[in-house]
């Protein structure tokens, strides 16, 4: 496999271990969590392959499992901006490396436990400062989501455009065949000190670079 984002060493964890996800199955048991509600999204066999082999060919599908091999959760991340609901960013937003927290998902009984998706969160964070990334961004509902406290945390922020945080509408098809339309926004945390000034003076993020920050870590 050509990515080397999989070629990260498994991590041992409290409650077990996080590394990448090489198995669909696994990915399968904690993609499906998108079927409950509020989601509930038909997602097909071919949906979930095309997220799965999207990840395996430019992103990481991260897992955290049960020290006897059983999936909990997953952070799904890819490394552009390309998507067809993507944020507003500056037009040269193209000379910054990106992390996309595209997926993020505990399985049901494993939730609440500040174990799975904060740990998942964590190690992205690093990962990102390990493969001098500039930034990393998700998108969640603009009613506010579980995992947006989580989120803020861990040092992400709301993302700004023109000083104000912009909602987006998406359209999808629920599993019971009905249309149903979701406000949109976005979180983002900056990582290198290229990308928190680039973000601050193009009016993404309202925080300075701060010299007090860890950003030397990455430089
Ligand atoms: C959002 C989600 C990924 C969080 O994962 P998690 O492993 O439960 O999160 P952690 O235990 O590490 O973190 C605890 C946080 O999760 C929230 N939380 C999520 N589900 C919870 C539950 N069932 N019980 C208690 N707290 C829960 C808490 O509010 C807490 O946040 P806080 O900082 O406000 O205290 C998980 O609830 C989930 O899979 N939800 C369905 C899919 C989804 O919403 N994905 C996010 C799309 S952006």
């Amino acid at each position: 496999m050509s990515n080397q984002l999989y070629d990260m060493k498994l991590i041992p964890m409290p409650y077990g271990y996080i590394k990448p996800i090489d198995k669909f199955e696994d990915f399968e048991k904690v993609i499906d969590v998108f079927k409950e509600p509020p989601f509930s999204e038909p997602l097909s066999l071919k949906d979930k392959l095309e997220e799965y082999n999207g990840y395996l060919k430019n992103g990481l599908a991260l897992g955290y499992y049960t020290a006897s091999g059983e999936i909990m959760g997953y952070a799904g991340i890819m490394q552009e901006v390309e998507d067809i609901h993507k944020p507003f960013f500056n037009p040269n937003i193209g000379i910054l490396n990106p992390f996309y927290i595209y997926g993020l998902a505990t399985r049901s009984g494993y939730r609440g436990k500040y174990m799975v998706c904060s740990s998942l969160v964590k190690v992205i964070n690093d990962l990102a400062i390990t493969n001098k990334i500039d930034f990393i961004y998700l998108r969640i509902s603009a009613a506010g989501s579980k995992s947006e406290h989580l989120c803020l945390r861990l040092g992400y922020d709301n993302l700004y455009q023109n000083g104000s945080i912009p909602v987006q509408s998406c359209s999808f098809v629920r599993i019971d065949g009905k249309m149903e339309t979701d406000e949109r926004r976005f979180l983002i945390k900056p990582i290198s000190q290229k990308g928190h000034i680039f973000l601050f003076e193009t009016g993404s993020i309202k925080q300075p670079y701060d010299k007090i920050a860890v950003y030397e870590k990455n430089e």
